[in-house]
């Protein structure tokens, strides 16, 4: 009796770590730098930063760096808006840094 108890404790445990456990870090999981990107900049840029839509620069000519990408993705230029608000700082800062990795 003591022994099912147990077991039936171990159990309560192993299946509230697979429900609750993963919905929640599901909730939680940052938005990959890709994700970020695909979602807000692929429209004028392209998935492959090429795109060039109302005047956006080729990302992989870029030879912005990693800040100077942050603070123009943060403020805006141009026709592109500014992301401040839209996006968190570790989200742009995720964004920018993906954008280093086009080319
Ligand atoms: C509405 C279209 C549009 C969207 C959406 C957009 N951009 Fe832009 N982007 C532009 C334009 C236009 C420029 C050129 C600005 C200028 O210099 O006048 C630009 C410039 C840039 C540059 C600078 C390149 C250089 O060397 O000068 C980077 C980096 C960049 N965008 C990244 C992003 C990222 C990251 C996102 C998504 C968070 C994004 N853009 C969303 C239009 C857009």
């Amino acid at each position: 009796m003591r022994e099912r108890m147990a077991i039936a404790g171990v159990l309560l445990v192993v299946l509230s770590c697979n429900t609750g456990g993963d919905a929640d870090r599901r909730g939680s999981e940052p938005v990959s730098g890709k994700a970020l990107y695909k979602t807000h900049c692929a429209i004028c840029h392209g998935a492959d930063g090429k795109k060039g839509l109302a005047g956006a620069k080729m990302i992989p000519e870029s030879e912005l760096s990693l800040d100077e990408r942050i603070a123009l993705i943060t403020n805006g230029k141009g026709n592109m808006m500014p992301y401040r608000g839209v996006l968190s700082k570790e989200e742009i800062a995720r964004v920018a840094t993906y954008t280093l990795t086009l080319d």
